[in-house]
């Protein structure tokens, strides 16, 4: 099946703090979307998974600088004119971020706001937008729908507002949508609701989702397909039982022995230090420094992302960027990978 989104050899690079040429936050990133599934974009603070989404829509300006492909629908968005990228911006691919205050209006109502967003889509009169509104608001489980499409952001509560921004997104019934930290600001009751409900829109909708994560808690009940990204760069991509089952990059299993639901009877423990900034990475593999596995090879040269080779695959992608992958031996005990759609 070909991929909705396809994302090549995508790198974005700033200005170095130093003001001597540029550094590059995200670095030859490849992955896919296949159209009907929610993929997974999972890593620390600082890794790259912003800059990489907001790359998808040509959503950073100058100077930071963008190259490599973004396909959708068989176009390269990176190279599509202005005009016809306003298209596919909001119509076909809709974006949902962490905080929505920043994202809302504050002088317009809720209603006027996903009411404008099918005006300027749909092209639908004054009064049919309302209506679709009150209806987006009353299909993201939002009460008295009527009643609170005449409120203004600062009258909904967080969880409220972080619908009302999904309600927005899905207004125009996108085939992606790109979800970065959707629930991170929510408290956990109201992260699950909004969970469920991106799930229940997507099978509903028949949407694709590329959802944007450090929470592997919330890959594990959301994603079919997981990336896992470290410095700028994808270091392990693989079905999401397989992360949860047998991850084979240290960074991934780092991440995973933070979670209490892994970690199980093992010991819990957090990845010492932290991701390097974007051109500080050591030489070779950009993990070597906080590596259990480290080896004097690793830090000669950077690894590939290559498919980690396993006789039992069946013929499931699992890569890993990595030259001592951990072995999946190692791994026993339970572990926890929720349930994916
Ligand atoms: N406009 C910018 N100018 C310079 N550096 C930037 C800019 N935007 C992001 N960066 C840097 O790029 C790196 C990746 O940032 P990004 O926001 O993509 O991380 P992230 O994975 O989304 O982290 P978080 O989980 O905190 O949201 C960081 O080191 C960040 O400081
Ligand atoms: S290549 Fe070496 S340093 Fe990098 S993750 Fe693998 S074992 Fe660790
Ligand atoms: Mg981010």
């Amino acid at each position: 099946m070909p991929a909705l989104l396809e994302i090549v050899d995508l790198a974005v690079s700033f200005p170095a703090s130093d003001g001597h040429g540029l550094v590059r936050a995200a670095d030859g990133v490849s992955l896919e979307v296949p159209a009907g599934t929610t993929v997974g974009l999972v890593g620390e603070s600082g890794s790259g998974k912003t800059v990489t989404a907001l790359s998808i829509l040509r959503l950073l300006d100058p100077p930071a600088q963008v190259t490599g492909a973004v396909r959708f629908a068989g176009k390269n968005l990176l190279e599509l004119p202005e005009r016809e990228l306003r298209a596919v911006r909001g119509n076909r691919i809709a974006m949902v971020f962490q905080d929505p205050m920043t994202s809302l209006n504050p002088v317009l109502t809720v209603g006027e706001q996903i009411a404008e967003v099918v005006r300027l889509h749909e092209k639908r009169p004054r009064r049919a937008a309302w209506a679709r509104a009150v209806e987006m608001l009353d299909t993201v489980g939002i009460s008295s729908p009527a009643e609170r499409a005449r409120a203004y952001p600062h009258e909904l509560s967080g969880g409220m507002r972080q619908r009302v921004m999904i309600g927005m997104a899905l207004a125009c019934k996108p085939d992606l949508l790109v979800a970065d930290e959707p629930t991170t600001a929510l408290d956990v009751t109201i992260q699950a609701q909004i969970l469920e409900l991106l799930r229940r829109l997507r099978a509903d909708m028949g949407m694709s989702v590329l959802l944007i994560t450090h929470d592997l808690g919330v890959v594990a009940e959301t994603c079919d397909l997981v990336n896992v990204m470290y410095a700028g760069r994808i270091v392990e991509r693989a079905p999401v039982a397989r992360i949860f089952a047998t991850p084979r990059h240290p960074y991934t299993l780092g991440l995973l022995s933070s979670m209490p639901d892994f970690a199980g009877p093992r010991r819990l423990r957090a990845i010492p230090g932290a991701v390097p900034l974007p051109g500080k990475h050591p030489p070779g593999c950009r993990f070597a420094d906080r590596c259990e596995r480290v080896l004097d090879r690793c830090r000669l040269s950077e690894p590939a992302l290559e498919p980690v080779p396993d006789p039992a695959d069946g013929g499931l992608v699992h890569l890993a960027r990595c030259i001592n992958p951990v072995p999946k031996e190692a791994l026993s005990g339970p572990v926890s990978a929720g349930a994916p759609l």
